[in-house]
């Protein structure tokens, strides 16, 4: 369906769903991490007595019992000497001007203050540090050719227990990051603890493979305090929903609140907080502690956005409908398939935007209490129609609770799972990817799918009310005669010669049978090109 970009009312007669009832429940999950660190308000330029005074402030403060338990050191605390980062027995050298107690002690003491203590390091032999700040103590000092010895250093002797590792060196080992990431967390592993969480910093969305190796990783190149690199990060998360879930999630970089050096305005930072914590990006204040202001401190004290952002179902919102600067995404909480979800409205433009929506599209029935979780305060009870008027940069999150759950009718492939998924492309290994387009539904759709075996999209939560047999739509642009194997469950279909030669899309329709609950639907091509796909339906 398309949606022109207008001023009111979008959503009235978009995508009906179908009464259904709530589906059973998930257990309980891990949750974004939530914490300060270093880098963002000082740089390479830390030190024992700051890393305790922030861990102070988590509890001084009141935010350690809100959850930000977390105190990150990020890069800074290496002692490198000539390009020697290695003692005689291959530990890495600390940094003793700022750490002269060394390393454990600081551990020791945010464990004293019942916080988790984080570190930094690199997959390369140099990091970041070296490069973009000249801290020439950073450089010889990565995990590269290490990983074993550092895994023992920081785990075991120093007690850590989390590390984010950058890859500014990563490019001159010649091995991929697929391999130094999986390498470091085999030597996590190897030193029998199993509770160690590990951020990878690739600067981009690393691969699905990313989803068994971290337990973040980042999205986007290095956060800076302006809204432009505030809604960057956010725009490239946007497609990302099916790689994320308890234990696992799209890091969006840490918050700007408090940063000495923000060009935010007050907006901008409910915005900001409110986007990362609806998003279920980890939340690591990036915002100097000790100087935070009463406004910043509520901010990130909003305890109904942190209850969303740590809800225990751990399902990161996908995009339900967009125009250039505004959008609505919605995910369930606490269960799938169950009566309350989440919505966020997002005004990206220096005009007030009045915001319609129509429940169904978020198939919830009946009557439908909405709260606004950035004011915590009731928005009453709606039936049919919510809407609201937001004023320029605001981000708006409720949490809404029908009377009934609808069954979803239609399935953007946007917010599908792509198996090879890799945003920076080299043109010899072109695989399926995300690409926005006008005159598409929501105006997204997966190209560049097939070719070979592994290259495939799949609908992982396809789920109906009753076992049964049911109609399935495919929504899809083919320039020439193309094929595509689509896999419901375990049952095949061989779809051959689909060719759409103008910009119209086609549907293809086939009668497939479904059970109850959730289903899995994979569309596929071995050998060459399939269509691009724009959605699925369920009727
Ligand atoms: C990279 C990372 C940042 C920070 C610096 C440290 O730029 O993306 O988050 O860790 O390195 O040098």
């Amino acid at each position: 369906m398309n949606h022109k970009i207008k001023k009111y009312t979008q959503l009235l007669i978009s995508l009906p769903c179908l009464i259904s009832c709530s589906v059973p429940t998930e257990t309980t999950r891990q949750t974004p991490m939530m914490g300060w660190s270093s880098w963002n308000s000082y740089r390479v330029n830390i030190s024992d007595e700051i890393i305790r005074a922030a861990a102070d402030s988590l509890i001084t403060k009141g935010l350690a019992d809100l959850g930000y338990r977390h105190v990150n050191i990020d890069d800074g605390w290496f002692g490198g000497v000539n390009g020697d980062g290695r003692n005689a027995d291959r530990t890495v050298r600390v940094n003793r001007e700022r750490f002269p107690n060394g390393m454990r002690a600081v551990a020791d003491y945010i464990h004293s203050r019942g916080l988790k203590a984080g570190l930094y390091s690199d997959a390369g032999s140099n990091t970041c540090g070296s490069i973009y700040d000249n801290d020439m103590a950073g450089v010889g000092v990565g995990m590269w050719q290490h990983d074993d010895v550092d895994a023992k250093t920081f785990f075991v002797d120093w007690n850590f227990d989390h590390i984010k590792i950058d890859f500014c060196g990563g490019g001159e080992t010649g091995k991929s990051d697929y391999e130094r990431y999986t390498s470091i967390r085999g030597a996590i592993d190897g030193t029998g603890r199993k509770d160690v969480t590990m951020n990878i910093c690739r600067w981009e969305f690393p691969g699905t493979w990313a989803m068994h190796t971290g337990n973040s990783w980042r999205v986007a190149t290095d956060i800076y305090p302006n809204w432009k690199d505030v809604v960057k990060q956010f725009q490239r998360n946007l497609y990302l929903s099916a790689y994320a879930g308890p234990g696992h999630f799209n890091d969006m970089d840490m918050l700007e609140i408090g940063n000495p050096e923000s060009q935010l305005s007050r907006q901008q930072e409910y915005s900001h907080f409110a986007l990362w914590c609806f998003m279920k990006s980890p939340l690591m204040i990036g915002g100097k502690l000790t100087t935070l202001n009463a406004e910043q401190l509520a901010i990130y004290s909003n305890k109904a956005l942190i209850e969303i952002n740590q809800d225990q179902l751990g399902e990161q919102p996908h995009v339900i409908w967009r125009t250039e600067n505004q959008y609505i995404l919605v995910a369930d909480l606490q269960q799938s398939g169950g009566l309350k979800r989440t919505v966020c409205f997002f005004n990206d433009s220096d005009e007030p935007y009045d915001f319609t929506l129509n429940l169904n599209t978020v198939c919830l029935g009946g009557e439908v209490i909405v709260h606004n979780a950035c004011s915590n305060k009731e928005e009453g009870v709606f039936n049919g129609i919510f809407g609201a008027s937001l004023a320029p940069y605001e981000a708006v999150v409720y949490t809404l609770e029908g009377e009934r759950r609808l069954q979803q009718i239609r399935y953007e492939a946007e917010n599908g799972f792509l198996n090879n998924y890799k945003p920076d492309q080299s043109p010899d290994r072109a695989v399926a990817m995300y690409a926005s387009a006008a005159d598409v539904s929501a105006k997204g759709h997966v190209v560049q799918l097939g070719g070979s075996p592994d290259n495939w999209l799949q609908f992982n939560d396809v789920r109906v009310d009753e076992s049964g047999d049911y109609t399935l739509k495919v929504a899809y642009k083919s320039p020439e005669k193309r094929n595509m194997n689509i896999v419901v469950n375990e049952e095949q279909y061989a779809c051959t010669d689909l060719i759409t030669p103008t910009h119209e899309g086609k549907i293809l329709t086939l009668n497939v049978s479904l059970q109850k609950g959730s289903n899995t639907i994979r569309i596929s091509n071995s050998e060459q090109f399939a269509p691009d796909i724009d959605y699925i339906e369920i009727i």
